[in-house]
C-alpha cells in the first residue's frame, strides 16, 4: 500500500506540473509562487483519496487527475492564506518558509486566488474527464460548497473567530468538519461521482467514511501540533497553543481525543465495509490518518 501512495503522490506531481504556468509565465513572480508552494511538498491525502475512490470503483485514474489537482489546489491555496500574518501568521509549512516569507504577502495573497480559479478551470476543461456536463457541474458544485463560507473558508472564520473563547465541543467539532472535513469529504465525492452511473447507496457509504476521516484528519492535527516536532511536522509546532487556539487535546485531553479519532476511523471502516478488496487502499488510508506522524 506505501507504494500506491508513492506512486499517487509521483501521479499528482505531474498532474500539478501540467496545470501550473510556467514559471517564466508573466507575471513571473506569481507564478513562481504558485509553484512554490504547490509542487514537491505534502502529503497529498486529499489527491490520493481521488484517486483511492476511484479505484475503489474501478474508475480508471486518467478520468480523476482533473478532479485530484483541483481539490490539491484548493487545500494548498487554504494553507497559504491560513499561514498568513492575518490569520495563523505561521513562518514554515511543508518544511520551506512559507509563501508570504519566500515572496510578500500580496504574492502570496493572489496565488491563494489564482489556485482556487485554476481548480474551477481545470474542472470545466480537462478532457481527461468524464464529457457528462451534468457530472462536471456536479463536481463543480461540490468543490465550490466544500471551499466556501459553509466549507473551508467559512471553517477558518470560526477558527479565527474562537481563538481565545472558550467554546464547547459541538462548537469545535463544527469548526472541524468546516475547516478540514469538508475538503477531505468533496475529496472523496469527487472520485465517487467519476463513476458516472454511482448508485446512492455508495454514495452513502462513501461520504460516511469521508466525513468521518475528515474530522479524524484534523483532530490527528491538533494532536500532532502537541506531540511532535518542528522538523517532522515540516510546520511549527505548538502553532496552537502559542495562539490560544481551540482544539481537541486543550478541551478533552490527549488520551479522549486519540480515542475518538480511532472511534471516527473504525465507523469509517464499518461504512464501507461492503466494499471489495479493490477499497483496501481507502481501508488503509483511513488508518494512516490517525497513525500519521507529521
Ligand atoms: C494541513 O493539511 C492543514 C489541515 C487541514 C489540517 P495537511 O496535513 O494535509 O498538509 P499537507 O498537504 O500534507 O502539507
Ligand atoms: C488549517 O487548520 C485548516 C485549513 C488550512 C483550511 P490548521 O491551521 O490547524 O492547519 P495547520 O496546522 O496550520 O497546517
Ligand atoms: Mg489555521
Ligand atoms: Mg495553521
Ligand atoms: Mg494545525
Amino acid at each position: 500500500m506505501e507504494g500506491l501512495l508513492r506512486e499517487y503522490q509521483q501521479r499528482i506531481e505531474t498532474v500539478l506540473d501540467h496545470w501550473l504556468q510556467p514559471p517564466t509565465t508573466h507575471p513571473a513572480s506569481l507564478h513562481q509562487a504558485m509553484r512554490y508552494s504547490a509542487m514537491d511538498g505534502g502529503k497529498r491525502i486529499r489527491p490520493i483519496l481521488v484517486y483511492a475512490t476511484a479505484k475503489a470503483l474501478g474508475v480508471p485514474l486518467s478520468c480523476v487527475d482533473g478532479p485530484a489537482c483541483a481539490v490539491e489546489l484548493i487545500h494548498v491555496y487554504s494553507l497559504i492564506h491560513d499561514d498568513l500574518p492575518a490569520m495563523d501568521n505561521d513562518d514554515l509549512r511543508r518544511g520551506r518558509p512559507t509563501c508570504h516569507k519566500a515572496f510578500d504577502e500580496a504574492t502570496a495573497i493572489l496565488a491563494g486566488d489564482a489556485m482556487q480559479a485554476l481548480a474551477f478551470q481545470i474542472l470545466v476543461t480537462d478532457p481527461e474527464m468524464t464529457e457528462d456536463p451534468k457530472v462536471r457541474l456536479r463536481m463543480m458544485e461540490i468543490l465550490a460548497r466544500a471551499s466556501g463560507s459553509r466549507g473551508m473558508a467559512g471553517g477558518q472564520a470560526i477558527d479565527l473567530a474562537s481563538v481565545g473563547q472558550q467554546i464547547d465541543l459541538v462548537q469545535l467539532e463544527d469548526m472541524h468538519i468546516h475547516k478540514t472535513g469538508a475538503l477531505i469529504r468533496a475529496s472523496v465525492l469527487l472520485g465517487a461521482l467519476s463513476l458516472v452511473e454511482i448508485d446512492e447507496v455508495r454514495l452513502e457509504k462513501l461520504d460516511r467514511y469521508a466525513k468521518c476521516i475528515g474530522l479524524a484528519f484534523q483532530i490527528r492535527d491538533d494532536i500532532l501540533d502537541v506531540e511532535s516536532d518542528t522538523e517532522t511536522l515540516g510546520k511549527p509546532q505548538g502553532s496552537d497553543m502559542a495562539q490560544n487556539k481551540p482544539t481537541y487535546p486543550a478541551l478533552i485531553g490527549m488520551e479522549a481525543s486519540k480515542q475518538r479519532a480511532r472511534e471516527l476511523v473504525d465507523d469509517a471502516l464499518e461504512s464501507i465495509s461492503p466494499l471489495g478488496p479493490d477499497a483496501d487502499l481507502l481501508r488503509f488510508v483511513a488508518r494512516y490518518i490517525v497513525e500519521r506522524i507529521h
